[in-house]
């Protein structure tokens, strides 16, 4: 079984597509064993308790700087001993030890088909703004191995989503996160429990086309 701990900042909806997949058996050979937020009051982690998963904060708010506060997150992600690390919406960067120590062992969702629309200051509904600015017809959700430099790891799975006239960016979000992000998260958590996609030399490495699934 692999120790699969969610990190997030927000609703959760994207933890709540997890959970669901788990119970629901379409992701198999997953132990969700904790969800972290760094945001004491989000409905997440009202989700996770639901679930019976053990729910911890570490807000940066409770730390004198950046690094105490680095250093108590690395502490209780460790603490679940994770074997990955899930970031379903989760708005912080992750600290560099953390990748170091779980190289290859984090993924991300990002709400655009990468590389439009993501890195530094690309997050939430202003990827949707932008893409609603920029006119594209197609956006969608993509998800991705977590490395150094921001929403540039491997790409894992991608799925593509019309825009339609009279998208407003909260329309957009929302049919971004129902016809692609709550279908490949959970998907590429199964690809990685059943050992179907890993992160080899900073590429990944699958034993077949998820994205054609
Ligand atoms: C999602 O759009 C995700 O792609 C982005 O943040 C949002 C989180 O939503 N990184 P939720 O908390 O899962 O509802």
């Amino acid at each position: 079984m692999l120790r699969v701990v969610v990190l997030v900042s927000g609703g959760g909806t994207n933890l709540q597509a997890i959970i669901d997949a788990v119970a629901a058996g379409s992701v198999t050979n997953v132990e969700l064993v904790g969800v972290l937020s760094n945001n004491k009051t989000v409905k997440s982690l009202e989700r996770a308790r639901k679930a019976g998963i053990p729910a911890v904060s570490v807000s940066p708010k409770d730390f004198a700087d950046r690094e105490d506060f680095h250093r108590a997150l690395l502490a209780a992600v460790d603490g679940f001993r994770p074997d990955l690390i899930v970031l379903a919406g989760f708005l912080v960067a992750v600290p560099r030890q953390m990748l170091q120590r779980y190289e290859g062992r984090i993924i991300n969702i990002h709400p655009s088909l990468i590389p439009s629309f993501c890195g530094v200051g690309y997050y939430g509904l202003r990827v949707h703004e932008r893409a609603l600015e920029r006119g594209v017809k197609v956006t969608g959700a993509t998800v991705h191995f977590v490395t150094e430099g921001m929403d540039e790891g491997p790409i894992i799975a991608q799925k593509a989503v019309y825009v339609e006239e009279g998208d407003t960016p909260e329309i957009l979000q929302r049919r971004v996160m129902e016809q692609a992000e709550w279908v490949l998260l959970p998907r590429a958590i199964d690809d990685i429990a059943n050992g179907r996609i890993r992160m080899e030399a900073g590429k990944c490495v699958s034993t077949r086309q998820v994205e054609a699934r």
